[in-house]
Formats: C-alpha cells, sequence, structure tokens
C-alpha cells in the first residue's frame, strides 16, 4: 500500500491508509491506547483497542519518538485533534527508541532546546513554523517568477563590506582576508545590468555582538534589484511582494496559523489596506510623541535627527500604525554608502525600511542606487571605504549606468510576524547566534 500523508487524510476518509512516522505521545485508558502520531505534514491521532489483538500489544511498547508505519481506516471525528482519527488495524516498528528521548512534553527551557534543536524541529509546533518559512520563501520565489525576474546567485565570499564594516565575519582566504556576504546587493546591481529584473534568496552573515530577538548572525534575505527602476516603483514592489507572501500563507497554511493559535487580524489588515507610509522626519516627532512617557522616565531614548531607530521605537511605531509602514527619506550619512540622495535634498536618500506592526519591526530595507560615477566614489570617500575592491562595482556606472532600484527582505523577520512567535530563532532550523553555533 502506498503511504498516505497526514495533510491529505481529508480525502481519505473512510478508506484504509498507510501512515509512516513517528509516535509523538500515546495515552492508555484501560482497553484504548491513544496514538498521537506525526509524519511532518501533520500530527493524527490512532485509536487502537484491545480487541484489536497484536496491534494492542505492539503499541505497548511504542515510546516517544520511536519510528512506526501504520494501518488503518481514517474517520472524521470531531473530537480528535485535527478532525480526524485513525482506526488502527496493524502497526510495523521501524525502530523503537530505547532511550528516554530527551524531550519530553513538560515545558523546557529555551538553552535546552536549543541545544536539542536538532529534535526540538520535530514537535508540531517548530515544524509548523518551519512549514510557514517553506511558505514564506516558496512564495516569494513565485511573485519574482510569475513577474519575468530572473533568479541568480551572489557569492558568499566577498572581498569587500556592503552594509558596514563593524559587522563583518571575516574569513582566511588563501594570502588574502575575505568576508562572509552581508548581502547580496552590490553583486545583484551587476547581474540587474546583465538580465534587467533579478532576485535571490540567499544567506547573510552579520557579527552582531547584540543578543536580541530579532537579530541573527546567519539569516536569509530576499533581495530583488531592477534596472531602469526609481524609489516609487521600488516600494510598490515591496508592498505587493509582502502582501503576495501573507496572501498565501494566510491561504495555503491556515492548519499550522491555527495550530501555532496565531490570531491573524493583522496579517488580514495588512492584506486589505495600503501600507502606511511616512518620512523619516514625521516618524521623529510621531515615536517621540508616542514615547514621551517612557523618555521622560528615563526607560527609552529621544531620538534626535540622524538617530537610528531601537527596537521599541519600531515597536512603538508598528503599534501605532497597525499595519506596515514604510519610512522614507532618512539622512545620507546614517544608512549605507550605494543610495540616491533626494533630488531636492542630497542630505537625504531614496531610502526606505518598512516596518511591521504586532513588534516585529523591520523587515526590509531598500533604496534607489547611486548611478553617477563621481558621487560614488565620494560616498566610498566619506565612509572611509578603499576604492580598490570595489572599482567592479565602479564600472557598473561607467559602462551603461542606469537609475535601479532594489530591497532585502528578512525571510525570518516575515516569517516571525507571519506565525506571531517572539523570537526570530525558531522561525531558520538551525539559528546562528550570539555565542550559539552548535548544533
Ligand atoms: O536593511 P538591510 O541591512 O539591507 C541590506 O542589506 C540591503 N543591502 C538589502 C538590499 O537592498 N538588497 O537588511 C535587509 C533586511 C532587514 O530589513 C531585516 O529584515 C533583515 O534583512 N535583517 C536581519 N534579519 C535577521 N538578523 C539580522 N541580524 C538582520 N539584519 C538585517
Ligand atoms: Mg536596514
Amino acid at each position: 500500500m502506498e503511504q498516505t500523508y497526514i495533510e491529505d487524510i481529508a480525502q481519505k476518509v473512510g478508506q484504509e491508509v498507510l501512515i509512516c512516522g513517528w509516535l509523538y505521545n500515546r495515552r492508555e485508558s484501560g482497553k484504548i491506547q491513544f496514538l498521537l502520531i506525526r509524519d511532518g505534514t501533520g500530527v493524527i491521532q490512532g485509536v487502537v483497542t484491545k480487541a484489536d489483538g497484536e496491534a494492542f500489544e505492539k503499541a505497548l511498547k511504542l515510546t516517544q519518538e520511536s519510528s512506526l508505519k501504520v494501518w488503518g481506516t481514517v474517520r472524521a471525528d470531531q473530537r480528535a485533534p485535527g478532525g480526524y482519527e485513525l482506526q488502527i488495524k496493524d502497526i510495523e516498528i521501524v525502530q523503537r527508541v530505547e532511550e528516554k528521548y530527551p524531550i519530553d512534553l513538560k515545558e523546557h527551557g529555551p538553552a535546552f532546546l536549543l541545544d536539542h534543536r536538532h529534535l526540538w524541529i520535530r514537535s508540531p509546533r517548530q515544524a509548523a513554523i518551519l512549514r510557514v518559512r517553506h511558505e514564506v520563501m516558496q512564495s516569494i520565489r513565485d511573485f519574482f517568477n510569475e513577474r519575468g525576474f530572473i533568479a541568480t546567485e551572489s557569492p558568499i565570499l566577498t572581498p569587500s563590506a556592503c552594509e558596514g564594516t563593524t559587522t563583518l565575519f571575516e574569513v582566511n582566504y588563501f594570502d588574502e582576508k575575505a568576508y562572509l556576504s552581508q548581502s547580496g546587493q552590490l553583486y545583484l546591481e551587476a547581474t540587474a545590468m546583465a538580465l534587467g529584473r533579478v532576485y535571490w534568496i540567499g544567506p547573510a552573515f552579520r557579527a552582531e555582538k547584540s543578543k536580541t530577538r530579532k537579530h541573527l548572525t546567519e539569516f536569509w534575505m530576499a533581495e530583488a534589484e531592477v534596472a531602469f527602476f526609481d524609489h516609487e516603483q521600488n516600494i510598490k514592489l515591496q508592498e505587493e511582494l509582502v502582501k503576495y507572501v501573507i496572501g498565501r500563507c494566510l491561504d495555503k497554511r491556515a492548519r499550522e496559523l491555527k495550530e501555532l493559535g496565531r490570531q491573524t487580524e493583522a496579517l488580514e489588515k495588512a492584506l486589505r489596506e495600503p501600507f502606511a507610509r511616512i518620512t523619516y522626519a514625521e516618524s521623529l516627532e510621531i515615536i517621540n510623541e508616542l514615547l514621551k512617557e517612557k523618555i521622560a522616565s528615563g526607560e527609552v531614548e529621544r531620538l534626535n535627527w540622524g538617530d537610528d531607530f531601537g527596537a521599541p521605537h519600531e515597536e512603538a511605531l508598528g503599534q501605532h500604525f497597525g499595519r506596515p509602514v514604510f519610512v522614507e527619506f532618512f539622512p545620507a550619512k546614517m544608512k549605507a554608502f550605494y543610495m540616491e540622495p533626494k533630488p531636492d535634498n542630497p542630505e537625504l536618500v531614496l531610502a526606505a525600511d518598512l516596518i511591521a506592526p504586532e513588534g516585529y519591526g523591520e523587515i526590509i530595507g531598500g533604496s534607489q542606487r547611486i548611478s553617477d560615477i563621481a558621487l560614488l566614489r565620494q560616498r566610498l570617500k566619506e565612509f572611509g571605504l578603499p576604492e580598490e575592491p570595489y572599482q567592479w562595482y565602479i564600472d557598473l556606472r561607467k559602462y551603461g549606468g542606469v537609475p535601479h532600484s532594489g530591497f532585502g527582505l528578512g525571510v525570518e523577520r516575515l516569517t516571525a510576524w507571519i506565525t506571531g512567535i517572539e523570537h526570530l530563532r525558531e522561525a531558520i532550523p538551525f539559528p546562528r547566534m550570539l555565542y550559539r553555533l552548535k548544533p
């Protein structure tokens, strides 16, 4: 008999199926046993009674996380978790777990769970988050593919910085020094000049010395870059992308979001309403006003011109708007070297960050890029960056330079928001953070 996956069980009501998976939990009450079986696509409750003979005896031997094959008949049952139940006919134990499984169904602390991340991801909750992450990734690919973008790749080993020199991971590259990529952007600018519209989803590395719930040292970024594309078009594309991803997750991962206990009102609102849009200057006024009591008591810092947002500032802004908000036109000095100045005020740049509501903070950073070669050289100097490793990047302005724009979306930040989880570390299979390299 062919294997049926638990996610397809609704189409098999009344039929006999084979489920291959692992035992998540077992309960016994006299002549009846309830097995919670998981197979990676979901969890189903199996029922076996003493009258079933051999299957009942085998079930008695099952320990948590033992691998097994189960044959049985599917019944719709409102009371069962997930709405379906399996009336078990036969069981084959593939591997019986002899030792006690480290993660039992009690509460464990985060350090213990992170040490056992290779097992923790089996828990239904973690697996549900990772299925939503998959949907985020796949919907990003579909979004760009449907619009004619070419998927391309940027290198991980790079000779220079993209996002400032303070968070670089250095590696020995034979006789040279190399850095793990902080962003694929600079190379995407080159491929955009070759292919027009490009995107990629790739890893990004930042030696962030801070321990926050929103920072990983290795994370995944979805980046797009488009030739002949301005700031306005860039912002529109970002809003369409985020809406597309949210729509897909609400539609295709409703079961997971429900399992995670996610209240989806804010996501539905983000889908329905246009994103808010304010300038950096306006954001300072709004945030300082919203947080005035906490500022007065010294709990939070007042924002002055040129200051970056901290977590409480982003959270206040997100809460105020209750939907994603673009903050645009930052002072050039507080951003990266490659951003195009605002024509009517060259102190500012044509950049925007997208801030998510519900405390999730910045999910996208994007900008129009400098197209003038002299200005780019001047900016490198102002930012204290040597020209030599950026020579190829300068070339892009020498040979057919055009206005172009792009952005980077944090995959874990968006996944965390959609799933409603507290910490980014659960939005990636194996998180890398300050002092956390294992497993
Ligand atoms: O705003 P960032 O630094 O922008 C760039 O790197 C641009 N070069 C992207 C581009 O224009 N192609 O990073 C983009 C996004 C942030 O908005 C955030 O969502 C996420 O990446 N991000 C992180 N996510 C997890 N952990 C970290 N340490 C992150 N740093 C940035
Ligand atoms: Mg940013």
